[in-house]
């Protein structure tokens, strides 16, 4: 049953105060390192609704990458490729294939973010540095996470510009319709065999973060594979990390089947907000996406366990909505198939409607369906 224990979903009150050393006002952008960022940036516009915003490459100066910036409301993903050979790039596509690099957050003080982390324990990516064009002024400072990923903390209040210093406005002529994507709900991140725990404690104690949820391998198991996660969110609830590690089963975790192709920790998904899920992946769907399925026993049932919603029970099973409910609601999701050629990254779709958890009654399921996928790439 998707019951959650209500006082775990709430972060004690002398917690938050004690520990907010590190206000954090949202996430800024997500970048992706990929083979063709020119390519990638059409992808996520036309399939995924994206707006062109912002372009960095050899037009404004750079020597040795290209950036290609498109959002969508809140969620801005930056795409970036190596315009020569050999490099740091280059080499993070080599390992990993396509995949995120940063998970940039947004901050009042990116130097005091920084002093802040490092000085409990984070590995530097870079000091804070001051960036300017002629909008203004922004300030960066970095630091290393799992595998190697990157926070970076943007500073952007006397910043005026479409993005950021050094990105011109990108205006193509082609800018398809959005599918109602608003903001990114949570970024989970795939550790390493018992590196769970490490990096729960990293985003504590470095970050100030407190644990949310936590879900064992009973409750994410299956007959054949099993994970571990927990929930890790910053004082004002708008950064949620998710971190899971594979555990022991009798096939091949899926956590497992990510390491072993991405080489290493990295993030597993996001999980993009939308006011109207039913619309958005119905756009979705029709523009390419496919999205992982459970068998329709699965809405038989599912009203028995969620209760009353306010959705049309039809459309929901058309599509393949998965469908949850805590104490303060509910929440509809799915979740995509991996969406490079690696069987890496996926998204998920959400919609909550008050519910504050992430979906534990589907897990199953969905664990289920992905071990379908996996037994057709002969990874299980
Ligand atoms: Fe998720």
């Amino acid at each position: 049953m998707a019951t959650l224990d209500k006082s775990s979903l709430q972060l004690p009150k002398e917690n938050l105060e004690a520990e907010d050393f590190l206000p954090l006002l949202g996430t800024d952008y997500v970048e992706l390192y990929v083979g063709n960022a020119k390519q990638a940036a059409h992808y996520y516009m036309s399939a995924w609704g994206f707006q062109p915003l912002a372009y960095a490459g050899l037009e404004t100066g750079l020597k040795d990458r290209v950036s290609y910036v498109i959002a969508q409301d809140k969620i801005r993903l930056v795409l970036t490729s190596p315009l020569n050979s050999g490099g740091d790039i280059n080499r993070h596509i080599d390992a990993h294939g396509d995949g995120v690099k940063a998970i940039a957050l947004w901050v009042d003080d990116a130097t005091k973010s920084y002093q802040e982390t490092t000085s409990r324990g984070a590995d530097s990516y870079f000091e804070p540095k001051k960036e300017e064009d002629e909008n203004g002024v922004a300030v960066f400072s970095g630091i290393h996470t799992y595998g190697e990923t990157v926070h970076i903390f943007v500073e952007r209040g006397n910043y005026k510009g479409v993005f950021l210093p050094g990105f011109k406005a990108w205006n193509p002529h082609y800018k398809p319709t959005d599918v109602g994507l608003k903001y990114i709900d949570h970024m989970v991140g795939n550790v390493g065999w018992n590196e769970m725990n490490k990096w729960c404690e990293f985003y504590a104690k470095v970050m100030g973060f407190a644990q949310l949820v936590s879900f064992d391998d009973k409750d994410i198991s299956t007959e054949y594979t099993a994970l571990m996660s927990k929930v890790m969110s910053n004082g004002n609830g708008r950064i949620k990390f998710p971190i899971n590690e594979p555990a022991e089963g009798r096939k091949k975790s899926q956590i497992e089947e990510y390491i072993d192709f991405y080489n290493g920790a990295g993030v597993q998904h996001m999980a993009l907000a939308t006011d109207n899920i039913i619309e958005t992946v119905t756009k979705l769907r029709d523009r390419g996406i496919e999205f992982l399925t459970v068998p329709s026993s699965y809405y038989e049932t599912v009203l028995d366990r969620v209760g009353e919603i306010d959705e049309d029970l039809a459309p929901l099973k058309e599509l393949g909505i998965l469908i949850d409910r805590d104490e303060e609601g509910y929440l509809l999701q799915i979740f995509t198939k991996p969406i490079l050629d690696r069987p890496t990254m996926f998204i998920e779709i959400i919609q909550r409607k008050g519910a504050k958890s992430f979906g534990k009654g589907n897990f199953k399921a969905l664990f289920e369906a992905i071990e379908r996928e996996q037994e057709a790439r002969g990874t299980l």
